[in-house]
């Protein structure tokens, strides 16, 4: 196994990109099960749950071509089966993805339940609800583990038809309206979602099959209709060979964390890539701490960087779904608070779970309490290096950043979470001047 070896202190200066959307692609790449023509995905992150989504679906019969960095043509047409291997089911969240797209291209699915970042308790049944509003069957199929305790290890969808209805969702759940927009759109009829979520990865979705010929509009807003069509095929009339191309969104949260980075170690960092107002809230925080945060007008970069003398100072931060704080930003934005002047105070409201990188960030000198939903932060003068390892992906990330800045050496084993969602990160990070490398354990 590799592990990380960061010689922290370094201010990180210079011109950084930010890749294609994580939480986007992986909606996207399933979604091309529901075209009845090839198409190519571009601005596709190098991250270990890209390979496991193309994965899938090259076991489920389509056919990948790597046309370059980057770049992907996908053909559905013969794909028949429509079971994910449970190899690869288990390895992410998003697999779940493909039971919405499976169901609406053919009426079947089935996937053993998802794995991904441990957050406490990740229930499914808004998506089942959704599936079942269309008029889904599904079955819960029991395992038993190595005592013979039976819980649900998978999920098996039918639908001898997909027909519209008015789902109104319980719980604001970017999953759920991903899948429930995979499974209505070419269901028969005018479907309406209700208590969306608003994520720039569901509008990225929504935009994707539109630009296939679908009929979906509010993506972005708590309701979304979308008007069931028979087939997806851009504008490529029957019989034309023409193949639509589309580039994913650019990915928020790196964005983001490579903004916390900059800001942590005291720099001066020009992120390009990004659209602008998907920040807005992270740049609001980090400004409330002393942190300078330019958007470059009609530009796509973001310009981050500290004056000169300037003590971060503490503030507060709840988690909400877009256009709130990201929860994804939550690990990130807690190293800059264990560096603010004051007590900052942090409030998880979307996941039960998200402090295991607290006891990581505590070996490196941060002076941090857990509450019943969240942490009180005491700003420390510098953190320095230790051994440390990445919980999850987010947590991963924030001890990155706690390297970049602490003092001395950091080591960070676990990486493979950090490789689930940040491409190339090294190289990126060693862009702009940070001393960062990759070593065989
Ligand atoms: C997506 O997870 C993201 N993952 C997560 O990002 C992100 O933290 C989360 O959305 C919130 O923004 C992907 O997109 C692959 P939810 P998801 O359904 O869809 C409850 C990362 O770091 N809920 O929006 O699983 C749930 O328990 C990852 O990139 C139900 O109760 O999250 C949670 O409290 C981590 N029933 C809340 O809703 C359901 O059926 C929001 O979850 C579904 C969700």
């Amino acid at each position: 196994m590799d592990k990380l070896v960061i010689q922290g202190g370094n201010r990180l200066t210079g011109d950084i990109y930010v890749s294609g959307a994580k939480n986007s692609v992986v909606a996207i790449l399933p979604a091309t099960l529901l075209l009845d023509v090839p198409c190519i995905i571009e601005n596709v992150p190098d991250i270990s749950d890209v390979k496991i989504c193309l994965s899938i679906l090259e076991s489920l019969g389509a056919q990948i071509d790597h046309l370059g960095e980057g770049t992907y043509k996908i053909s559905c047409e013969y794909v028949r089966d429509y079971e994910v291997p449970e190899k690869y089911a288990q390895k992410m969240r998003a697999s779940y993805y493909f039971l919405g797209a499976l169901l609406g291209r053919c009426g079947r699915a089935k996937a053993a339940m998802p794995g991904g970042c441990y957050l406490g308790e990740r229930p499914i049944d808004q998506h089942l609800l959704a599936f079942e509003a269309l008029g889904a069957d599904t079955t819960l199929i029991e395992y038993k583990n190595d005592d013979g305790v039976g819980y649900v290890g998978a999920v098996e969808l039918h639908a001898k038809e997909l027909n519209a209805n008015h789902i109104t969702l319980n719980v604001v759940s970017v999953g759920a309206t991903m899948n429930a927009i995979l499974s209505a759109v070419k269901a028969h009829g005018t479907t309406v979602i209700e208590n969306c979520a608003r994520e720039p990865h569901i509008v990225d979705l929504a935009n994707f099959l539109n630009y296939m010929g679908a009929h979906i509009s509010g993506a972005g807003t708590h309701k979304i209709t979308i008007e069931g069509v028979s087939e997806l095929r851009g504008n490529a009339a029957e019989g034309s060979v023409e193949i639509r191309s589309y580039s994913v969104v650019p990915d928020q949260i790196e964005a983001g964390t490579f903004m916390i980075a900059a800001a942590a170690t005291r720099g001066d960092v020009y992120i390009h890539g990004v659209i602008p107002h998907h920040l807005r809230d992270i740049a609001d925080r980090m400004a409330e701490c002393g942190v300078e945060v330019e958007a470059i007008e009609n530009e796509d970069i973001v310009h981050v960087y500290v004056k000169e003398g300037a003590a971060f100072q503490a503030t507060n931060v709840v988690t909400e779904p877009y256009p709130g704080f990201p929860t994804d930003m939550q690990p990130q934005m807690a190293v800059l608070l264990a560096l603010s002047e004051g007590q900052s105070n942090i409030t998880e409201s979307v996941w039960e779970d998200r402090f295991k990188y607290v006891e990581e960030l505590r070996l490196m000198g941060a002076n941090i309490d857990l509450t019943r939903d969240g942490a009180i932060i005491w700003g420390v003068n510098g953190l320095h290096g230790a051994k440390v390892k990445a919980c999850d992906l987010r947590a991963g990330a924030a001890v990155v950043i706690a390297g970049l800045a602490a003092t001395g050496t950091t080591e960070i084993t676990d990486i493979h979470h950090i490789e689930r969602g940040y491409s190339h990160i090294v190289e990126k990070l060693r862009g702009i001047g940070a001393d960062i490398q990759r070593v065989s354990e």
